[in-house]
């Protein structure tokens, strides 16, 4: 895409975080909005204060993880504006643990939000950008975890490798259809947002999480990590250029090359994979 002004976007995970700040840029850019999240009052402040500032915003309070909440939320984005152009599949959890500590029901919390609200996306909105014809682009958010596997962020690195390997047969597919709609995948270290706080959207009937100390102080590591990261900002004006260039990989920490590095030559090279726990995610 080449232009961006008058033109729809639309946000999953909008009321915070890495979702907010893209909210934030793509309104400086012109853009109109369509913001979802799974939380009401913060989802509403962000479209209030955008549309405040002039902005065009329709918001929908939905669970990506249903299907026919995105499908609901393509109509009123087809009915307010005409179509989406750049869709940004965003909201996300995370879960940690020791891969046989997890609980069924944590795995589909989080496949459900991480990955099959990411199809979901695709599914409810894709199918009339391809039709329109018009220049569009889709952005999925994936991870880091998306390209190593960190101990005990398990059931989170499956989610993010599934969400990278959705986005490339996806921009495989739209290629060989001769789309004009580009992809990028979205593969950020540590940013500053609430994502180690993702209970506070658990499902009722999940059941909360252990109080093992072992995971109390993974979590306050994670906590730590989140906090002394980039800003969501920094990453949304990446998102922004990304989307312009018409770039695949959008890659916001350098410093993390080398591990990512390492484990594709250990997979060329059939060696077993290093070890590698959160906190050497630097
Ligand atoms: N923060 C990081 O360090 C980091 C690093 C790599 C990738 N990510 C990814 O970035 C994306 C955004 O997360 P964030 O870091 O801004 O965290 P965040 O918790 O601040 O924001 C996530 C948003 O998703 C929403 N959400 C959760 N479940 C939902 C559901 N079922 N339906 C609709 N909305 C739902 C939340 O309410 C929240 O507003 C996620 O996909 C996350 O995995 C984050």
């Amino acid at each position: 895409m080449q232009e961006l002004e008058g033109k729809v976007a639309v946000i999953t995970g909008a009321a915070s975080g890495i979702g907010r700040a893209f909210a934030e840029r793509f309104a400086a850019a012109g853009m109109k909005l369509v913001l979802a999240d799974v939380e009401k009052e913060p989802l509403e402040a962000v479209s209030a204060a955008l549309a405040e500032g002039g902005s065009e915003i329709e918001s929908a309070v939905i669970d990506v993880r249903e299907p026919s909440a995105l499908a609901g939320l393509a109509e009123r984005c087809e009915a307010r504006f005409g179509g989406a152009h750049l869709l940004c599949n965003n909201a996300g959890v995370g879960v940690g643990g020791p891969m046989w500590e997890v609980t069924p029901k944590d795995w589909d919390w989080i496949i459900g939000v991480n990955l099959v609200g990411v199809i979901n996306g695709i599914h409810a909105f894709v199918p009339s950008m391809v039709a329109s014809g018009e220049p569009g682009h889709v952005v999925n958010t994936a991870s880091i975890a998306g390209l190593t596997c960190p101990a005990f962020l398990g059931p989170y690195n499956v989610t993010k490798h599934a969400v990278v390997a959705l986005s490339e047969s996806l921009l495989n597919d739209f290629r060989a259809t001769g789309a004009s709609i580009g992809v990028s995948v979205l593969c950020p270290g540590w940013v500053q947002t609430r994502i180690h706080e993702s209970d506070r959207n658990k499902p009722a009937g999940t059941p909360a999480d252990s109080s093992d100390p072992n995971l109390d102080a993974m979590r306050k590591v994670l906590g730590d990590l989140v906090s002394g990261g980039i800003t969501p900002q920094q990453v949304a004006e990446q998102v922004l250029e990304a989307v312009l260039d018409d770039r695949f990989w959008i890659r916001t920490h350098p410093e993390m090359e080398p591990d990512v590095r390492s484990r594709c030559e250990r997979i060329i090279a059939a060696e077993t994979p290093k070890l590698m726990a959160p906190t050497e995610i630097k």
